[in-house]
């Protein structure tokens, strides 16, 4: 198996190339809190109307009151001309009160609510650690019609961390499908062919967000020369045909598939040690890069869809009236990534750092 990751170019749209687009929305990002979230929660809503807030602080967001009051820290935190609107999730434990979810998305903080299994992923401690403790929580989300958001891998060590999505389709996705066929599920962040596969044959309410850097890098990506921290993120990279896959998802028209850029900052100094942070910081270049990934498969005429449709429609949200527009750049002045940004005195390195990318976003036309 060959993990070289190429694509092919069949349309390429000509450089100067402008595409106007509905304003999208990002459907999973990681805003932290303090001085991380005052110098990146402008990024996302430079580019994005709205947001999908993950709910991992430290504490975890467990409460209608610390969503609201999280809620009004990102407001302050995005410039004051800008419209965007994040939308708050709950983070599941194994006692959550159905009735505090209940009463968040009834109040209009709760959006949805995140199921991390214990131990999987960053600040996840708190996370479930048997998915049958919540068969109450599933309930009420189901009736109230509240998405539940997965992060989907198995925890257990003894599977191999290239499998640990596939498994967890097998072991628990398939079962919780089956068991609240009514229950609004984002399987989030796919990696996977499986994963494109189990989402593709669901019913209509299980759709999946996926990140511009599985559709750009492969797993190859990692380990290019040594080890490459900021290309470290969970769900773990995989081969090259699942990327491909992903690819082919994307930019299928598929409604079942969406934005989510699960942009995901830490401090470089966080990544770059014995044991890195997972997390990619994509957030500042986000619609360019997803802009890349849909011209080199020749499917810019879907990016609308993938990038500002289909979210809302799973969502049962209106779609933006706003749009935005993007310009092929010429070679000689196509823009090039920082390597470096500065948040609150530590440095951030976002995804494509120091490359030029293809596309310049424009921003808000008319605005
Ligand atoms: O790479 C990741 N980073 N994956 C996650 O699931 C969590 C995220 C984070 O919060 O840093
Ligand atoms: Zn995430």
């Amino acid at each position: 198996m060959n993990d070289r990751a190429t694509s092919p170019k069949p349309d390429a749209a000509a450089p100067g190339t402008r595409i106007e687009l509905r304003r999208p929305d990002d459907w999973h990002v990681h805003l932290r809190d303090g001085e991380m979230l005052k110098a990146v929660a402008g990024y996302t809503a430079r580019q994005f109307a709205r947001a999908i807030v993950m709910p991992n602080l430290v504490p975890p967001v467990t409460t209608v009151a610390a969503a609201r009051a999280y809620r009004e820290r990102i407001m302050a935190a995005v410039p004051a001309d800008n419209s965007f609107t994040p939308l708050m999730t709950c983070y599941l434990t194994d006692d959550i009160a159905p009735a505090e979810l209940e009463r968040g998305h009834a109040e209009g903080v709760f959006t949805a609510a995140k199921l991390y299994p214990a131990h999987a992923t960053t600040n996840s401690v708190a996370g479930v650690t048997d998915i049958r403790k919540l068969a109450r929580a599933f309930e009420a989300m189901q009736r109230i019609g509240m998405p539940l958001l997965v992060h989907g891998e198995v925890t257990d060590h003894a599977v191999d961390v290239f499998d640990r999505e596939a498994a967890f389709i097998e072991r628990v996705l398939s079962r919780l499908v089956g068991d609240f066929s009514g229950l609004k599920i984002v399987f989030e962040h796919v990696t996977t062919a499986e994963a494109v596969d189990f989402i593709a044959a669901a019913g209509p309410n299980v759709a999946a967000t996926i990140t511009p850097h599985h559709l750009e890098i492969n797993r190859n990506a990692m380990f290019a020369g040594g080890i490459r921290p900021h290309m470290y993120c969970l769900p773990v990279a995989k081969r090259e045909r699942h990327r491909l896959a992903l690819r082919r998802a994307a930019t299928s028209g598929d409604g079942k598939f969406f934005l989510g850029t699960d942009s995901a900052p830490h401090a470089a100094r966080a990544k770059e040690t014995a044991c890195g942070c997972a997390g990619i910081f994509n957030a500042p270049f986000a619609l360019e890069s997803y802009a890349k990934v849909f011209d080199e498969e020749g499917a810019l005429d879907r990016l609308e869809a993938f990038a500002a449709l289909n979210g809302p429609r799973f969502y049962g949200l209106p779609v933006n009236a706003q749009r935005v527009r993007l310009v092929k750049a010429v070679a000689a002045e196509a823009p090039r990534v920082p390597d470096t940004l500065s948040a609150g005195g530590e440095r951030l390195v976002p995804f494509h750092a120091g490359a030029a990318l293809g596309w310049r976003y424009e921003g808000i036309v008319g605005a």
